[in-house]
């Protein structure tokens, strides 16, 4: 969609992920499994895993905090707070509605958003259209997931993939031709089935047939899944270049869902990106689903790596399927 009205940019960032680090060497000791194949694989090292008392909530809060702090905005000034999250505390009340009240966002609206590891994209052009339409001023995006309680940790096609973190975005009007500039959003629920928890709603309620089935855990047919990755990642980003106006050079950084390395080379490759304006930190936290991107971003903008005017394209696809994209042009100020 090409952007109208006021233009919604990124004010500040930040992320946070749990301390404990689990290693591919730790893995070997739980699964039959190694280094180096989930290396040459997956592209991951190691990943952050969270205490198992802690929500999906507390890494959420302790990201947002650092990107109000990035952004100088205070929680009152907040309109809206937006979580994408696929392991909220509860399936209600909101997880967004938990941090509304812990940040004292006392004039913001809340709600949580599904769409798996596209969700902060998804989130992001939301967003966006309450910045775009002048109804909203400032709104906290938050990507965060605690997918470690939900992989079986028997299963090596997916145990060694995901982790554990969270990375948040304020949002905020910013001058004519910044910000956001195009997106575009899509789905094929003809997939759904690929990827997903099977008991975690109203369809397969748990119960002890289905945990001792193991339903309650991710299930995931990783080739399908790659396939549709490699289809989508490249072809997103052009429809939401065309849609900002511009051409497929006219990227300097592409921030891509961290969920194999091999899926990330093959659309730097698609939109003929060297490695080098791409950012990676796959090694270190490996897939964290929604908070993937967020996480990327707020590391490389901490890093000072986005300078003022910079296009950057966030790229993300996941369960559903889903798929999303969009083209910013920086306009934080250089830190
Ligand atoms: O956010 C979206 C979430 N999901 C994804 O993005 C997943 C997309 N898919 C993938 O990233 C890849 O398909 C995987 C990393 C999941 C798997 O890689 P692959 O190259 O497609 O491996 P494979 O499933 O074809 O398995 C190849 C072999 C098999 O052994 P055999 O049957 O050839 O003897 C697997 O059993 O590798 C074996 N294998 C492993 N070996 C060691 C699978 N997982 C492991 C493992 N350690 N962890």
């Amino acid at each position: 969609m090409i952007m109208k009205g006021n233009n919604a940019g990124i004010l500040g960032t930040g992320f946070y992920v749990p301390e404990k680090v689990l290693t591919n060497f730790d893995l070997e000791k739980i699964v039959d499994t190694n280094d180096a194949w989930i290396v040459e694989r997956t592209g991951i090292r190691e990943r952050h895993i969270a205490p198992d008392d802690v929500p999906v909530s507390e890494l959420a809060y302790q990201a947002a905090l650092k990107a109000l702090a990035d952004a100088g905005t205070d929680p009152d000034e907040l309109d809206l707070i937006l979580v994408a999250t696929l392991t909220s505390d509860y399936i209600v009340p909101a997880t967004a509605c938990l941090l509304q009240d812990r940040l004292g966002a006392h004039h913001a609206a809340a709600f949580d958003l599904v769409a798996a590891c596209s969700g902060f994209v998804y989130a992001s052009a939301v967003a966006a259209q309450f910045i775009g339409s002048g109804i909203y001023k400032k709104i906290l995006v938050i990507g965060a997931e605690t997918l470690s309680k939900y992989v079986d940790w028997e299963d090596r096609n997916t145990c060694v993939l995901f982790g554990d973190g969270a990375g948040a975005a304020v949002y905020g009007p910013v001058e004519p031709e910044h910000g956001m500039l195009g997106f575009d959003l899509g789905s094929d629920g003809s997939g759904a089935d690929y990827l997903g928890i099977p008991s975690s709603g109203s369809k397969h309620p748990v119960d002890e047939k289905m945990i001792a089935q193991k339903m309650n855990r991710i299930h995931m047919n990783g080739k399908e899944v790659f396939k549709f990755a490699v289809r989508v990642m490249g072809a997103t980003v052009q429809r939401s270049l065309a849609n900002a106006g511009l051409e497929k050079g006219a990227i300097d950084w592409l921030v891509p869902h961290q969920a194999n390395i091999r899926i990330i080379e093959s659309a730097a490759k698609r939109l003929a990106m060297p490695l080098e304006k791409v950012i990676i930190n796959i090694e270190k936290y490996g897939n964290v689903s929604a908070a993937s991107i967020p996480i990327a971003l707020a590391e490389a903008a901490g890093a000072g790596r986005f300078k003022r005017g910079d296009i950057v394209a966030l790229a993300g696809f996941g369960a559903g399927l889903t798929w999303a994209s969009c083209i910013l042009r920086w306009a934080k100020e250089d830190s």
